[in-house]
């Protein structure tokens, strides 16, 4: 070993000894005539003195007056208590520092592009193009660690579980997670596409076939999707499958690790067993099928009370069959009107037509540039129902009920915001449950699968697939936390015959569905096992334990928002002779 110690290792009780230790130039000092080195590894910092000396110590002199910044250098020397009142206590090593004699450039740097150690706010291209000096920074590194730390506890917990870890295919087919897929040419079979998975579903689903009861897998995933600071095109999921089990089943384990994982790295008790709460409640109340739990601020629904409402704004989208709903801001009067139009973009942005707001006065009276246009039927609903007080601010939209839930969710959730009314500190896990099966696209006039078209639909709504798709409910989950969708799952369809009467609601033709998915539908002939399971994505889970809101900063080598990596340059063009070996010619 080049090194007898790390930088982040020496103590008081190291004091008198000779050590090596190699590492890169975080800082530099000179100070009358002694020049000091920071030196930095994964392990920490450690204070290098370089004094000036006779023969080789003037050697180690010039050498450390040369030492650019992060370059990096071997040094060994004897190990020496600070003077008292130099010691660093915000360091584990300050009481220290290295008496160097020897010194030894490993490897020279170049001025870095930006510098690491600075607190400032520095461009995320640049970060990511030179990504191997970022994550030399303290706080990258500490974020590699805890990635490192939750996966390996994630996999030791689930070893004494009985789950076994199995591989999937990377070059397979088309799995339908919603996105667009990631295709890759065949140069065996000109014209034919290999799919990289969205997700290693099918598979997993017939390794439960396969006998392979209890599977997990810490699994790369890739989807062409619009991206978000929440969403990466390529992404790893914890993904899981049992056979052999219900709902119950799946949600314990996934509560299980999650209250582990809190517990071990946030050092919080979680409360269980978490809250479920209906997707239709969620989406009446918050807005979203997601809720953020850490503040109150619920949405309600007042349809029946304003539906004959003279403001025709709320009566009109009544009687054509939408929702009137609204919320209440307590004290929310002292926002500006800057605020408040701030809220009407963000109801804007998210399809809302707009957004009625009330201030509450001192005598209850509301006020409000759609004030003037309620009546006192409308006041009375609106506070009695609301509940308003002096001072509140109510808001209110109208719309189809899906838009209305969506704007109202979004204002909800900046209100949040602007008002500081979410607890930093606490941890509000939840499972939403009673999704429906179906979703009904309006672009394409046919229903999409809401989670995926695997998903059982509950026994009991089984009779309706045919007759009423929209009222079939799912056997399905989310993990939601802090208004994160950490993951999701659910029981399978583990029989043909369902398989192919969920496909037919799809509108998949079964000629499509054999083309896509026969393989599927042939083992499901082979005694498949009642099965099912989960995938947490495990970005979005060691951001959340991070406590940082981009998944970038949990990534060792991301992508940017438009899928591209600035330190390789991928995407890149090929030659024409490679597209060509793939039977593809460029269109120009
Ligand atoms: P789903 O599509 O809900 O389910 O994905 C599961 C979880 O993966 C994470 N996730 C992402 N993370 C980062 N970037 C993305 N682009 C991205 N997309 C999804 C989310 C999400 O909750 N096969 C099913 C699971 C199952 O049914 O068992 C699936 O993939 O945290």
């Amino acid at each position: 070993m080049l090194r007898t110690h790390t930088a982040g290792e020496l103590r008081f009780e190291n004091v008198g000894e000779r050590a090596f230790l190699c590492g890169w130039v975080a800082s530099r000092r000179d100070h009358k005539g002694t020049i000091f080195v920071d030196l930095r590894d994964r392990y920490g910092l450690m204070q290098c003195v370089l004094r000036r000396g006779e023969g080789e110590d003037a050697l180690v002199m010039e050498r450390g007056s040369e030492l650019p910044l992060e370059t990096c250098i071997r040094v060994s020397g004897e190990v020496s208590a600070r003077p008292e009142g130099l010691r660093n206590r915000k360091m584990p090593t300050g009481d220290v520092e290295l008496l160097v004699d020897e010194l030894e450039v490993l490897g020279t740097a170049e001025t870095p592009p930006f510098e690491l150690e600075a607190d400032g706010e520095l461009s995320d291209e640049l970060r990511m193009r030179y990504r191997y000096l970022d994550l030399r920074r303290k706080k990258m590194t500490a974020l590699m660690v805890l990635r490192h730390q939750v996966t390996s506890r994630i996999r030791h917990w689930l070893d004494e579980q009985g789950f076994l870890d199995v591989e999937t295919p990377i070059l397979t087919k088309s799995t339908p997670e919603g996105a667009r897929d990631y295709l890759v040419p065949s140069r065996e079979r000109k014209g034919a596409y290999y799919a990289l998975p969205q997700s290693p579903q099918l598979f997993k689903q017939l390794l439960m076939v396969a006998g392979i009861d209890r599977y997990y897998q810490i699994a790369r995933c890739f989807r062409d999707e619009d991206l978000r600071a929440d969403r990466q095109p390529e992404f790893t999921q914890l993904d899981l499958e049992m056979a052999f089990v219900t709902e119950e089943d799946v949600l314990q384990i996934l509560e299980d690790l999650t209250v582990l994982l809190l517990r071990e790295f946030r050092d919080h008790e979680a409360a269980t067993p978490f809250l479920r709460m209906s997707y239709a409640e969620a989406m009446a109340t918050y807005g979203t099928d997601r809720p953020d739990l850490r503040f109150g601020l619920e949405i309600s629904d007042l349809t029946e009370s304003l539906a004959d409402s003279g403001f025709r704004a709320f009566s009109a989208t009544a009687q054509a069959g939408g929702r009137i709903r609204a919320l209440r801001v307590p004290g929310g009067a002292t926002l500006s009107r800057k605020q408040l139009s701030g809220l009407e973009d963000v109801a804007r942005e998210n399809g809302g037509k707009g957004l009625v707001w009330l201030k509450v006065g001192d005598d209850l009276a509301l006020g409000g540039p759609a004030a003037k246009f309620l009546g006192e039927p409308e006041n009375e609903a609106l506070k009695g129902r609301l509940g308003a007080q002096a001072g509140d601010l109510l808001l209110a939209a109208a719309d189809q009920e899906r838009v209305v839930a969506q704007a109202l969710g979004a204002v909800r959730l900046e209100v949040g915001r602007v008002l500081d009314l979410i607890d930093r500190e606490a941890w509000c896990p939840l499972f939403v449950v009673d999704w429906p099966l179906f979703e009904w696209n309006e672009d394409e006039q046919r229903f999409d699968a809401l989670h995926h078209p695997f998903t059982s639909p509950m026994a009991e709504d089984l009779d309706m697939l045919e007759t009423d798709p929209a009222a079939v409910r799912a056997r399905a989950y989310d993990l939601v936390v802090n208004g994160v969708e950490l993951g999701g799952g659910s029981i399978r369809i583990h029989q043909e015959k369902t398989q192919r009467r969920v496909f037919d609601a799809l509108a998949i033709s079964e000629e499509d569905a054999d083309a896509k998915f026969g393989f599927l539908l042939q083992a499901l002939k082979y005694g498949a096992p009642p099965h099912g399971g989960f995938a947490v994505g495990l970005d979005r889970l060691v951001a959340q334990l991070a406590g940082v809101t981009s998944l970038r900063e949990v990534i060792a080598f991301p992508k940017t928002t438009s899928a591209a990596c600035p330190l390789t340059g991928a995407p890149a063009p090929v030659s024409e002779d490679q597209l060509g070996d793939l039977g593809i010619r460029p269109v120009r």
